[in-house]
């Protein structure tokens, strides 16, 4: 088609011809007179095909109800690692589906695999896998999602989205002042943190365990600080230091050593799920390996 120029272009010659072994519809009657004029006039007139009007209830049902759902339950395992050969990150994705075909027929539900998944009917299909079912509500709202079309918004405030359980995650509260609690012994506590650990014994009805001695509390802070025990002559050093700030300055010290960044690190190791093998094992959906994680062993 030739936007703008009805002679140019294909497909009006084919709707116009007038050998039928050529003539398109293929094998049919042929368009009746005013349906080919009608056509001729869009080509000519530009051919224009109005982009889906997409409302704006469409877009915030997805980003409230659908998106979260789908990053919580299934991008553990459908974005870059692919499983069963599907990523449910994006629209495309989705219908284009993975080994067993399209994940979603947009107006469909009863045929969209990925409601076949979430609905746990079908025993070799129950996602999200190895999980337990995702809320009902949440299942209704998918498939009415995908029933009015699975709408996908294009313009996309943020990239994030967090479900009501996320956002009340304790780390990323706005600080606010707290009064530490009362507490029935009164002479335990040296601060307002000792009060709070203080009030959870007293209802525990634990009792707090003695002072620690200068060895053992050294002891304890190295192995929390650098993963490994303190040396003899570090022991030694510390009993008998009897300076007001000895205890801050073996803090530093522990702080300043190169084990305090490595026990740290490790911890980081996990978070990237540093792995120099495949961390998928199952052979089927290999992924990209970590390439240079061996610069980090050591
Ligand atoms: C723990 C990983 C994991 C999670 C989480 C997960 N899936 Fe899957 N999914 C898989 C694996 C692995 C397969 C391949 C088939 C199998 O092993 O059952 C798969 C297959 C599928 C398939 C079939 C793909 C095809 O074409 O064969 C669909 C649809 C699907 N998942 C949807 C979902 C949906 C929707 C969610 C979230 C509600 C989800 N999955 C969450 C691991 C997961």
């Amino acid at each position: 088609m030739v936007p703008g120029d009805a002679e140019k272009s294909i497909l009006i010659s084919r709707i116009r011809q007038t050998d039928v072994a050529k003539r398109m519809p293929l094998g049919g009657a042929g368009l009746k007179d005013n349906e080919i004029t009608n056509l001729v006039k869009w080509v000519q007139d530009g051919a224009y095909w109005p982009e889906v009007e997409v409302s704006a209830d469409a877009n915030k049902f997805f980003e409230d109800k659908i998106r979260p759902v789908i990053a919580f339950q299934c991008f553990n395992c459908h974005t870059t690692s692919q499983m069963g050969g599907l990523r449910l990150d994006s629209r495309e994705g989705m219908l284009k589906g993975g080994k067993t075909g399209p994940a979603i027929v947009p107006g469909d539900p009863d045929k969209s695999l990925l409601i076949t998944a979430v609905r746990r009917t079908n025993p070799a299909l129950m996602m999200p896998k190895n999980g337990t079912s995702i809320p009902q509500d949440q299942i209704a709202d998918l498939i009415k999602w995908v029933k009015e079309g699975a709408v996908w918004p294009e313009a996309q405030v943020s990239k994030y989205s967090m479900t009501p359980a996320q956002r009340d995650l304790w780390s990323i509260q706005s600080l606010r002042k707290t009064e530490p609690p009362k507490t029935k012994d009164a002479a335990w506590s040296q601060n307002g943190i000792d009060r709070f650990v203080a009030a959870k014994l007293e209802t525990e009805g634990l009792k707090p365990a003695p002072i620690a001695n200068r060895r053992a509390l050294l002891r304890r802070a190295t192995y929390d600080l650098t993963g490994l025990p303190p040396t003899y002559a570090e022991v030694a050093a510390y009993e008998v230091d009897k300076s007001p700030n000895a205890w801050e300055r073996v803090i530093d010290r522990l702080q300043a050593y190169p084990r305090y960044g490595e026990k740290w690190a490790r911890h980081w190791m996990d978070v990237v799920r540093y792995a120099e093998d495949d961390y998928d094992v199952s052979g089927k959906d290999r992924t990209e390996q970590y390439k240079f994680a061996y610069t980090y062993r050591d």
